[in-house]
C-alpha cells in the first residue's frame, strides 16, 4: 500500500510539525479543555505518521490541524494527532487494519477533552447532540487542517454547514439582512444556549451589539436605533414594547422579500 517516498513525505509531515510547535499537554491545557485521550485495553499509542500508511488522503487532509499537534505525556509520549480520538493503535495497526481494534468516537469522545461543551449540549435550547440525533461532525471536519472552517464566520462557508439543515434561513431573500453577512454564529450560539432558539441574547442587546443606541440629539434623551445610518425613526417607545424582532417589528431577522425594514 505504502511506498517509500510516501513514508518519507510523511514522516518530514509530522517532523515538521512537531519542530514548529506542539501543544504539549499533560494533564491540562488550557482552563476548558483537558487532554485526556481514550484507551484500548492491551492497545498502546503509536503516533500519527503509522496511519498515514494506509490512510493516506485522512493524514494528508489532517496536515496542520489542531489535533494533529497533540502529545500525551509520559512514557510513551509520542504525538497523539489522530489518536487523540480514535485511541491508541497498535493492534489495529499489527492486525493490518480492522474495525473493532480502533475507536470510532462519539460526542462522548470529544467531551472528555472539550468538557465544557457536554455543558452547552446539556442546556435546554440545544442542538440535539445529547440525544444522538446530530454528532459534533454535522458541523464539524474532525480531519479538516482547520477543524472549524465550515463553522467560520463568513456567510459563505456557513451555508455548508448550517444553512444545509436550516434552508429557509439561507435566503436569498430580495433585502438580505446585512447581519447575516457576518455569519449566523453573530446571534445564535451553535451548540446551546440558555436563551431560546439559541440566541446569544434574549433581549435587544442582540441587535444592538451591530445597530448602536445613539440619542437623537445630545440633549433630548430620545434613543434612535441608528447607527448604521438607516433608522431615523425614534424607538424610545418602541423599545419598550419587547425585542426588536417582537411581533410587529423586525420579525423577519433573516432576510425579507417584501419589506426593506425586514418587518414581515
Ligand atoms: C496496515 C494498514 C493500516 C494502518 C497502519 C492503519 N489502519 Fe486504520 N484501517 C485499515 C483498514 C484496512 C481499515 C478498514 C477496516 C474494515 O473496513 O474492515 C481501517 C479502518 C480504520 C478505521 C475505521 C474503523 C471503522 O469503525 O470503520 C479507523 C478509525 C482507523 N482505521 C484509524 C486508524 C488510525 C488512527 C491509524 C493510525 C494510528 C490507522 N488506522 C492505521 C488499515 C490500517
Ligand atoms: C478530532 C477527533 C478526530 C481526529 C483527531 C481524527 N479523527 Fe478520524 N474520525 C473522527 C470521527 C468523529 C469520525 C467519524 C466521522 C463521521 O461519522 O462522519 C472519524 C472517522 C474516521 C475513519 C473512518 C471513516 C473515514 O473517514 O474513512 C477513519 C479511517 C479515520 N477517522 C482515520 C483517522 C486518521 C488516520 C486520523 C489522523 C490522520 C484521524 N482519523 C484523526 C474523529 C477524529
Ligand atoms: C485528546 C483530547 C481531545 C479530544 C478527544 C478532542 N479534542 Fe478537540 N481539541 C483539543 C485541544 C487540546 C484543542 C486546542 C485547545 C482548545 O481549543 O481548547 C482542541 C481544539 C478543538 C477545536 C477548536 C479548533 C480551533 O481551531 O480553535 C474544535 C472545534 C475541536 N477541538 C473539536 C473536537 C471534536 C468535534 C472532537 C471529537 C470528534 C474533539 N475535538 C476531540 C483536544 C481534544
Ligand atoms: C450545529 C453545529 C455544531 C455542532 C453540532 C457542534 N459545533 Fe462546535 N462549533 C460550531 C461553530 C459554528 C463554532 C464556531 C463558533 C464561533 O466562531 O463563535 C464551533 C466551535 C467549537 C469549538 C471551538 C470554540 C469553543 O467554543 O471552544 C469547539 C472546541 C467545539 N466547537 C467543539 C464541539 C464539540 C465537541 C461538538 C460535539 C459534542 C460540537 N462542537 C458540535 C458548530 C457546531
Ligand atoms: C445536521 C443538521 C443541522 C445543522 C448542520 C445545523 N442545525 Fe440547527 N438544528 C438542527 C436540528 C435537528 C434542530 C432541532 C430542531 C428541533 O428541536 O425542532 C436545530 C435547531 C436549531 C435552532 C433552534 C430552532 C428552534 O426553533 O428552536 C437554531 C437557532 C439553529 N438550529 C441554528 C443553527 C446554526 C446557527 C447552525 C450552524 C452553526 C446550525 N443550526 C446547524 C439541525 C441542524
Ligand atoms: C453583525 C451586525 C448586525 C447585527 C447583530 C444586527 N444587524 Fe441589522 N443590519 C446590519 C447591517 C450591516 C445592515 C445593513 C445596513 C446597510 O445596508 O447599510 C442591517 C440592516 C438592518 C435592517 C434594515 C435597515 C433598516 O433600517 O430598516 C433592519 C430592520 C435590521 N438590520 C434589524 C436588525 C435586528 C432586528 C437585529 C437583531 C435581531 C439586527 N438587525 C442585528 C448589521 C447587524
Ligand atoms: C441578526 C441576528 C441573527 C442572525 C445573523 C441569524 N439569526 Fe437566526 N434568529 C434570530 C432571531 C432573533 C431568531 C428568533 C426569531 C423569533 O423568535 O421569532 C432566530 C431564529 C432562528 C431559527 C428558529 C426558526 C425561526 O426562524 O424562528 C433558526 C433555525 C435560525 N434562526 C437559524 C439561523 C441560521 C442558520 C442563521 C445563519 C444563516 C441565522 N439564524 C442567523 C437572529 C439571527
Amino acid at each position: 500500500m505504502s511506498t517509500h517516498s510516501r513514508w518519507t513525505k510523511s514522516t518530514l509531515i509530522f517532523g515538521g510539525a512537531a519542530i514548529w510547535g506542539l501543544l504539549l499537554v499533560s494533564c491540562v491545557t488550557t482552563s476548558r479543555t483537558v487532554v485526556a485521550a481514550p484507551t484500548i485495553p492491551g492497545a498502546t499509542f503509536v503516533g500519527s505518521n503509522k496511519c498515514s500508511q494506509c490512510h493516506d488522503e485522512t493524514a494528508h487532509s489532517f496536515q496542520g490541524a489542531v489535533h494533529a499537534k497533540l502529545i500525551v505525556q509520559g512514557a510513551n509520549g509520542v504525538e497523539t494527532g489522530c489518536e487523540s480520538c480514535h485511541g491508541p493503535a497498535s493492534l489495529h495497526v499489527k492486525a493490518g487494519g480492522g474495525k473493532d481494534n480502533i475507536l470510532n468516537p462519539t460526542a462522548e469522545t470529544c467531551f472528555q477533552c472539550h468538557v465544557d461543551k457536554r455543558g452547552e449540549f446539556a442546556l435546554p435550547g440545544a442542538h440535539p447532540v445529547m440525544s444522538g440525533k446530530m454528532s459534533c461532525s454535522d458541523c464539524h471536519n474532525p480531519h479538516g487542517a482547520d477543524i472549524t472552517s465550515t463553522t467560520t464566520l463568513a456567510l459563505e462557508a456557513q451555508n455548508e454547514s448550517c444553512v444545509k439543515c436550516h434552508t429557509q434561513q439561507a435566503g436569498p431573500f430580495v433585502f438580505e439582512h446585512g447581519g447575516s453577512r457576518e455569519g449566523c454564529v453573530v446571534c445564535h450560539n451553535p451548540h446551546g444556549s440558555i436563551n431560546a432558539k439559541m440566541l446569544k441574547a434574549r433581549d435587544s442587546n442582540l441587535c444592538l451589539q451591530c445597530h448602536l443606541l445613539a440619542p437623537t440629539s445630545p440633549n433630548s434623551g430620545q434613543i434612535n436605533a441608528n447607527a448604521l445610518g438607516h433608522s431615523v425613526a425614534n424607538h424610545t417607545a418602541r423599545m419598550m414594547q419587547g425585542s426588536c424582532w417582537a411581533a410587529g417589528c423586525h420579525e423577519a431577522v433573516h432576510g425579507s422579500n417584501t419589506s426593506y425594514h425586514l418587518r414581515y
